[in-house]
């Protein structure tokens, strides 16, 4: 029950939040076989976790190529798209951003752990079409995060992490409905452990050769009460939850969780 990364600790407000990283950390691994979670995903459910568009080939084989010089070759799989073999590697999702028609879309997506999100619904969507439902993007972020895309230099990777809270320990959750509708069941004496502190890290870096970017999503789970090992963390999660702005609330539906968590933080004397 290890918190890998603690997001809240640097705010409670949407934010770009992209540092800079060295290559050697672009892919975090750590998950003994990624294939064995996602291969049964992309058979049965390919809708909601592979989507490719025409013509994203030759962006998806780059992004083989560099995870494959990160981590070694591995048998090559011709039977699949280049994306998706890059995918089974890394226990990351993998998005291929190009540019087509003077817009950054995604032309190439593996979606194994979406976060109430799926592949069909975002594949071809433009920067400002996937944050739609994020409130504010388009006034506060859009410009700048356009801007990052054009700048973006080879040698460069960068890195950025979101939190939010679920009643999931699943990593594919393509629908929340079904989820949100279990939270009234949840006795507030079990919050410590029902609720999940859904982290994700992600990682933007160009391919020089296509002149795309590879985006990365790697979602980390961690039960609410590891808090409760770790006091000054605990703190600090109680900071956050109780200062969340309006917008970044709404969004990730904290109102569904209120009563839980504050039992849990009141509990742990937070
Ligand atoms: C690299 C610059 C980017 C920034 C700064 C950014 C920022 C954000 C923010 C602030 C949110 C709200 C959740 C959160 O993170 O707290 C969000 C959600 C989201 N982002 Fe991004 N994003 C970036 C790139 C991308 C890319 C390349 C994709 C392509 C897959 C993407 C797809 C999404 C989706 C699908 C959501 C969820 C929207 C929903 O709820 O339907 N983002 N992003």
């Amino acid at each position: 029950m290890r918190l890998v990364h603690h997001p809240w600790e640097e705010g409670a407000d949407f934010a770009i939040g992209l540092k800079p990283i060295t290559a050697d950390r672009w892919l975090e691994g750590g998950e003994a076989d990624p294939a064995a979670r996602k291969d049964p995903l992309f058979e049965a459910a390919r809708e909601l976790v592979w989507a490719e568009t025409e013509g994203s080939r030759d962006g998806q084989a780059e992004v083989l190529a560099l995870v494959e010089q990160t981590l070694g070759r591995a048998d090559p799989r011709t039977d699949l798209p280049p994306l998706y073999a890059a995918a089974r590697r890394v226990p990351d999702d993998l998005c291929l951003m190009q540019k087509r028609d003077g817009e950054w879309r995604l032309t190439a997506l593996s979606l194994s752990a979406g976060t109430f999100f799926t592949a069909s619904e975002v594949i071809g969507r433009s920067l400002a079409e996937l944050h739609g439902p994020v409130g504010g993007f388009s006034e506060r972020f859009l410009v700048r995060v356009q801007r990052i895309f054009e700048g973006l230099r080879p040698e460069l990777v960068l890195e950025r992490r979101n939190w939010t809270l679920v009643n999931s320990p699943e990593l594919h959750t393509p629908h929340s409905a079904a989820i949100r509708a279990r939270i009234g069941g949840i006795a507030p004496a079990q919050a410590g452990r029902a609720l999940m502190i859904r982290v994700e890290r992600q990682t933007l870096r160009r391919l020089p050769e296509t002149g795309g970017a590879v985006f990365t999503i790697r979602v980390w789970l961690t039960p609410l009460e590891a808090l409760a090992e770790e006091p000054a963390r605990l703190a600090a999660f109680a900071g956050a939850w109780r200062a969340a702005t309006p917008q970044f609330r709404a969004y990730k539906r904290f109102d569904l969780y209120d009563t839980l968590v504050e039992a849990f933080l009141h509990g742990q004397g937070a």
